[in-house]
C-alpha cells in the first residue's frame, strides 16, 4: 500500500502567513502538520509516500522541509499539481506514481486524534474498494457530506451541500485500490470549477462498488482559519506528556503538563501547561499561560501569553498586556517602543489582523 498527502492549494484563508509559508508546515505543538500526518502513514505500515505540491515557492519549502523523507523512515516522491484544480485532480497526476496499488490519501492541512492507524492496515488487508472516514459536525454545509442508508451504507455523497441531509463530514483521509483512476477520469468539474474527489467517491457507489464509510468518534480538525490552528494546537496540547529537556532556573514555576524541549531557558517565569516551549528559546521574567506554543529559537521577555502558537525566531519584549488568541508568524518582533512619539507603531503584511485594547 502506498499514502499520498495532498500538500497543494492556496491556503487562502491563513492568509498573510501562508503568503510565503505553506500552511501545511504550520507546527501545531511545535511538529508541522504535515510532519504529523507522515508519522500517521508511517504507523500504519507504509513507507512509500507521494506528496502533492504545487508549484513555487510554497511547494519548495515542502521539499526542503521534509527532503527525500529518511528522517521521517519513509521514501518521498514529490508530485507537482501545476493548479489546484481540485482533489480528484491532484489524484489524477499522481497516477503514475500510484499506479495499480491501493493507498491511503490524507489531505496535508489536517489533524486527528491518535488511532487512525489501524483502520488503514484493515483497508490494506480487505477486498473494498474504497473505504471513507466521516464525523459529526456543527457546520455540515462548509464540507463533503455522507447520507447514509439505515443499515449503514451509502446512499448519496454531496459536496459543500445547501441544504445537508445529515451531519456527517467527510474527513480529509480516505482509502481506494485502483479502480478510483476510472472514476477521477469518468467524472466533470463541480460548480466550482474542481475535479471533486467527493464526486469520483460516488461514482465508485453508482457503479456498485464497495466504499465502506467508518465514523470517527473523536476530534478531528481542518486547520483553514487560525481559530481552528489554534483549536488544533489545544488539542494536540492536550495529548503529551510532561518533559523537561531544558534549563530552569530556580526562580521559575513549571505547572503540569508542560514540555520544554532541549536547549530552552526558563528564567525567573511562570509556565502553566498544557504549554510547549521549543529548542533554544529563552523565556526571562514572563507568564506563560496555558495553551500555548513556543516554537524554536523564540525570545519572550518582561511579558505575558497564553493560549497563542508563537512560530520559529520570534520575540516579545516588554508587552504590558497580556497576549492571548493570537498566531504569531516567523521573526515577528513585538516590543515596546522607547522611542517618542508615545503611539502604537506596526510594520503588518498585507491581511494582517491585529486586536488592539
Ligand atoms: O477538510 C475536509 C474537506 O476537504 C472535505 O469534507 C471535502 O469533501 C473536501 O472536498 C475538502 O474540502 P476543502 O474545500 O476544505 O478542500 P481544500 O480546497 O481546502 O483542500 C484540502 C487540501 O488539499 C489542502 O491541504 C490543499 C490540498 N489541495 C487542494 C486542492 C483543491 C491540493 O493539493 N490540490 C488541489 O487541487
Amino acid at each position: 500500500m502506498k499514502g499520498l498527502i495532498l500538500s497543494g492549494g492556496k491556503g487562502s484563508r491563513l492568509y498573510p502567513l501562508t503568503y510565503t509559508s505553506a500552511k501545511q508546515l504550520i507546527p501545531v505543538a511545535n511538529k508541522p502538520v504535515l510532519v504529523r500526518v507522515i508519522e500517521t502513514i508511517k504507523e500504519a505500515g507504509i513507507d512509500e509516500i507521494g506528496i502533492v505540491i504545487n508549484v513555487g515557492s510554497r511547494g519548495d519549502q515542502i521539499r526542503n522541509a521534509i527532503g527525500n523523507g529518511s528522517e521521517f523512515g519513509v521514501k518521498v516522491t514529490y508530485i507537482v499539481q501545476e493548479q489546484p484544480l481540485g482533489l480528484a485532480h491532484a489524484v489524477k497526476v499522481s497516477e503514475d506514481f500510484l499506479g495499480d496499488e491501493r493507498f491511503v490519501m490524507f489531505l496535508g492541512d489536517n489533524v486527528i486524534e491518535g488511532g487512525i492507524s489501524p483502520l488503514i492496515k484493515q483497508f490494506a488487508d480487505s477486498t473494498w474498494n474504497s473505504q471513507i472516514v466521516l464525523t459529526r459536525v456543527a457546520n455540515p454545509m462548509q464540507y463533503g457530506v455522507a447520507d447514509l442508508a439505515p443499515d449503514g451504507s451509502i446512499r448519496r455523497l454531496i459536496e459543500k451541500p445547501k441544504d445537508p441531509p445529515s451531519d456527517l463530514a467527510l474527513v480529509g483521509i480516505y482509502m481506494f485500490d485502483a479502480s478510483i483512476h476510472k472514476a477521477t477520469h469518468a467524472i466533470k468539474p463541480s460548480w466550482r470549477g474542481e475535479l471533486e474527489i467527493t464526486d469520483a467517491i460516488q461514482w465508485l457507489v453508482d457503479q456498485g462498488m464497495s466504499v465502506h464509510p467508518y465514523v470517527h468518534k473523536g476530534w478531528w480538525i481542518d486547520t483553514g482559519k487560525k481559530e481552528d490552528m489554534i483549536e488544533a494546537n489545544n488539542m494536540v496540547l492536550e495529548e503529551l506528556d510532561h518533559q523537561i529537556h531544558g534549563y530552569v532556573d530556580r526562580d521559575s514555576t513549571i505547572g503540569r503538563r508542560v514540555t520544554i524541549e532541549q536547549g530552552a531557558e526558563i528564567i525567573n517565569s511562570v509556565v502553566r501547561g498544557p504549554t510547549i516551549i521549543g529548542k533554544n528559546t529563552r523565556i526571562i521574567n514572563s507568564y506563560i499561560g496555558p495553551y500555548t506554543s513556543i516554537f524554536h529559537d523564540c525570545v519572550i521577555e518582561n511579558s505575558e501569553i497564553e493560549h497563542s502558537m508563537m512560530l520559529e525566531n520570534g520575540s516579545v519584549h516588554n508587552i504590558e498586556g497580556r497576549i492571548q488568541d493570537s498566531l504569531i508568524g516567523r521573526n515577528v518582533i513585538i516590543r515596546k517602543s522607547p522611542i517618542r512619539p508615545k503611539a502604537h507603531k506596526f510594520t503588518l503584511g498585507d491581511n494582517s489582523k491585529l486586536g488592539l485594547l
